[in-house]
């Protein structure tokens, strides 16, 4: 990567299953200079999440536009202002937004790349990828919003020990929930248990279908879903009375030809229970309120932040495919230019 250039990773080919090398095109283009009413971003931090593979594919999700062929890749960042000739950014601020799979971005600032200045809350900005970012927003929404927790709730959470998951895994203990986490491997089974699962359902070595109902005898309050497939089969199966089903992601279902047909969704009616989805932008306008919410909780040390950083730009097509061979504990990031920025701590 060239500290004097703008280097970019574009879409060279439509995935089929996980992403590969040869889907991913690297580019560079001058740095770009900022006109009236834009700002310089200088990329810092990339997140990534299941859904880039998505737009790759051309599909549009989560209110951004499908991509084509050639074009660089959205993803949503940490980058600090350099240069600014806009009067809502200062050289120095900090912010989150989506700066694209590129080391460097003019911006205008308009409310498709939602750019938010970060607040100073004496943690890393590196948060802000994904803890404090898009990550924790989903997390915060569709859990306290769409799954209504309330004390004594037993939750099951697939894709726990992932980067939504993980963060949802505490959130509801923080609420008082009993929690039980679904993830892949023994060792992964571990470290939801350490973030506070009182079980483990590890689905790659065990029946979920026969756990679910031994663990859950009186059945599930709040499933929230990140998985979809068979494990959102499994767990319609054993609803309680009321229960609400929260559809953040189906990542199983995102590399399949055939759609997934759930068999089971009359459970619901049988059961008086709700499935809702969402957007994590249905919050947007409430960011530093989620944000505010979850710094305190790390500060006062209820919650532990797992961010799991690739180093470098030339890594972030690996980082992708990370997330859909479940390498990757907690959210996934990418410090771009491979060291510590001086402002993280
Ligand atoms: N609704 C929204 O606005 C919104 C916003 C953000 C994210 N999402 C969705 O929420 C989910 C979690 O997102 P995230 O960013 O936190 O990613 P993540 O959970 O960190 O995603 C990667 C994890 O998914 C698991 N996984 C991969 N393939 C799988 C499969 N075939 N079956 C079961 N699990 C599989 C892997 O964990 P294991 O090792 O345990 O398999 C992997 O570590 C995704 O489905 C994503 O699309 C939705």
């Amino acid at each position: 990567m060239r500290e004097d250039r703008n280097c970019q990773w574009r879409v060279a080919a439509r995935p089929v299953g996980n992403v590969k090398p040869s889907d991913f095109e690297y580019a560079e283009t001058d740095i770009p200079e900022p006109g009236d009413g834009e700002f310089l971003l200088k990329t810092l931090y990339l997140g990534l999440a299941p859904v880039m593979r998505m737009y790759m594919q051309g599909t549009g999700a989560a209110g951004e536009r499908p991509l084509e062929i050639g074009d660089v890749i959205h993803g949503r960042g940490v980058a600090q202002v350099v240069k600014s000739r806009h009067p809502g950014y200062r050289v120095g601020d900090i912010v989150q937004g989506q700066c694209g799979w590129q080391t460097w971005k003019v911006s205008r600032g308009t409310p498709q790349e939602r750019f938010f200045t970060c607040r100073d809350y004496g943690l890393p900005y590196a948060l802000a990828a994904g803890v404090l970012g898009m990550t924790g927003l989903s997390a915060w929404g569709g859990f306290m919003d769409c799954g209504q927790p309330r004390e004594g709730d037993l939750v099951v959470v697939s894709g726990a020990a992932g980067g939504v998951g993980s963060l949802v895994v505490q959130m509801a203990r923080i609420r008082g929930c009993r929690v039980i986490g679904i993830a892949g491997g023994k060792e992964k089974c571990r470290f939801i248990q350490d973030l506070g699962c009182e079980a483990a359902i590890d689905y790659k070595g065990e029946d979920v279908t026969a756990r679910i109902a031994e663990l859950c005898p009186d059945g599930i309050d709040i499933y929230f879903d990140n998985v979809g497939g068979e494990t959102l089969a499994a767990c319609l199966e054993h609803l309680a009375y009321e229960a609400r089903v929260v559809l953040c992601g189906s990542i199983s279902e995102y590399t399949r030809k055939q759609p997934f047909c759930l068999p089971n969704y009359t459970r619901l009616r049988a059961v008086n229970g709700t499935m809702k989805g969402f957007f994590v932008y249905n919050y947007a306008d409430r960011f530093h309120e989620c944000t505010d919410q979850m710094a305190s909780w790390i500060n006062a040390g209820q919650m532990r932040p797992v961010q799991d950083m690739v180093d470098g730009f030339d890594n972030m097509p690996d980082a992708l495919a990370r997330l859909y061979d479940g390498r990757n504990v907690g959210v996934q990031c990418c410090r771009v230019r491979g060291e510590p920025e001086p402002l993280e701590a």
